[in-house]
């Protein structure tokens, strides 16, 4: 009995060491991923065309000879993760004998180069040390009175800081984009009677316009604002109905039938705390007519499971993420569905819609 309880004790101690490693190591995930990405590989293996030998890889990437066993390792752990699958074929010598070959997998596909709704600018931006050196100051910034940890990195806001850095605003705002163009393409293709009977919106903090030029491509008779900070907006061209508009949402939002916020993360609300979020949707109010003459306010942001709704145990982890980039980078977090509502009725709202049809995401739709 002794013994069984001694055996008990190892296991749980090994169990808890397996545990704090995993967690010590979770960023080397997403560094490999960076590295594949930064040396083009889900790229390479899509130009292949065909199940890519480690060996042709190596040739492709222009490395030495050396490198080999290296590009191998970082390999092993992309497969491990679901980013590439590895595949038997023949060799070329030898048909009797059979060789590895890695292809792309559905998540590797989403970080080619040029796919309109490649998320490869979204993951450069937020692996960049300007976001994650944050993270190394939280600890700190607890017992300071910064208002975000990336204050206490930077000295400023995000927003700030992308204010007087163009290379950064430009590297920022295609991120964003990227993650746009990739929700608005389901959203249009799930959720068009959204936009049915609209035919005026503003996106409400809509970066470089990526969500207004998808809707009105598939909506031309919909005209569109994209309102956004002025050094975001200033010099964009619009086109017959779409229109750039710089402004401060906290002062005045352009009027138009209905007001997107989109956020992510397109993200807009998650940005902000609870009373930053009632200053901005008593602004969206005020820019839409009232319920009965087809004024509402469409919201894309995510929308957090109660742990116990937890279907999909890895996408609220995700939703926790989220919540916690937005506590080191900005002043905002993640929301669930009463703390949503709390902030629709405080701001005037009369009642709301959430469809989560987004995967993380929820398309929220309020009304006046
Ligand atoms: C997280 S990004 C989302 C961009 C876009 N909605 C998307 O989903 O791709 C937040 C956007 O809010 C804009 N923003 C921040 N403060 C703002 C303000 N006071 N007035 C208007 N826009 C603002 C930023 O410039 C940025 O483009």
């Amino acid at each position: 009995m002794a013994l069984m309880q001694h055996g008990e004790l190892s296991k749980t101690l090994l169990h808890s060491q397996a545990h704090i490693l995993n967690h010590i190591f979770s960023f080397i995930k997403s560094m490999s991923l960076k590295c594949a990405i930064q040396l083009n590989i889900p790229d390479i293996i899509n130009g292949h065309g065909s199940p890519m030998l480690l060996s042709e890889l190596v040739e492709a990437l222009a490395l030495k000879k050396e490198r080999t066993q290296f590009v191998y390792r970082l390999m092993r752990i992309l497969v491990h993760s679901g980013f590439f699958i590895k595949q038997s074929i023949p060799t070329r010598n030898d048909q009797e004998q059979e060789e590895e070959g890695y292809l792309l997998a559905p998540s590797s596909r989403l970080l080619l180069k040029e796919d309109p709704r490649s998320l490869m600018p979204y993951l450069l931006a937020l692996l960049d040390p300007t976001l994650t050196d944050p993270w190394q100051d939280m600890g700190i910034w607890f017992q300071n009175d910064d208002i975000t940890p990336f204050h206490t990195t930077h000295g400023k806001s995000l927003y700030d800081l992308a204010g007087e850095k163009p290379m950064l605003s430009q590297f920022f705002n295609e991120a964003m984009a990227s993650d746009a163009r990739l929700v608005i393409s389901v959203v249009l293709e799930q959720c068009r009677d959204v936009f049915q009977g609209l035919d005026s919106i503003v996106d409400v903090g809509g970066g470089t316009g990526a969500v207004a030029k998808a809707i009105v491509n598939a909506f031309p008779n919909i005209s569109c604002i994209n309102f956004d900070l002025p050094h975001v907006v200033n010099g964009l061209v619009g086109s017959k109905n779409l229109t750039y508009v710089g402004g401060d949402m906290f002062e005045f939002i352009p009027n138009a039938k209905s007001v997107m916020l989109k956020e992510i993360d397109k993200w807009i609300m998650h940005n902000w705390n609870d009373e930053e979020c009632v200053k901005i949707l008593k602004n969206c109010k005020e820019a839409i007519p009232s319920k009965e003459n087809g004024g509402k306010l469409v919201i894309i942001d995510m929308v957090v499971k109660q742990v116990d709704e937890g279907d999909n145990e890895s996408s609220l982890e995700t939703q926790l993420f989220f919540d916690m980039l937005m506590m080191a980078c900005l002043t905002g977090r993640q929301r669930n569905e009463k703390e949503w509502a709390k902030l629709f009725f405080e701001s005037g709202f009369s009642d709301y819609k959430i469809n989560p049809v987004l995967g993380l995401r929820s398309l929220i739709e309020v009304y006046p």
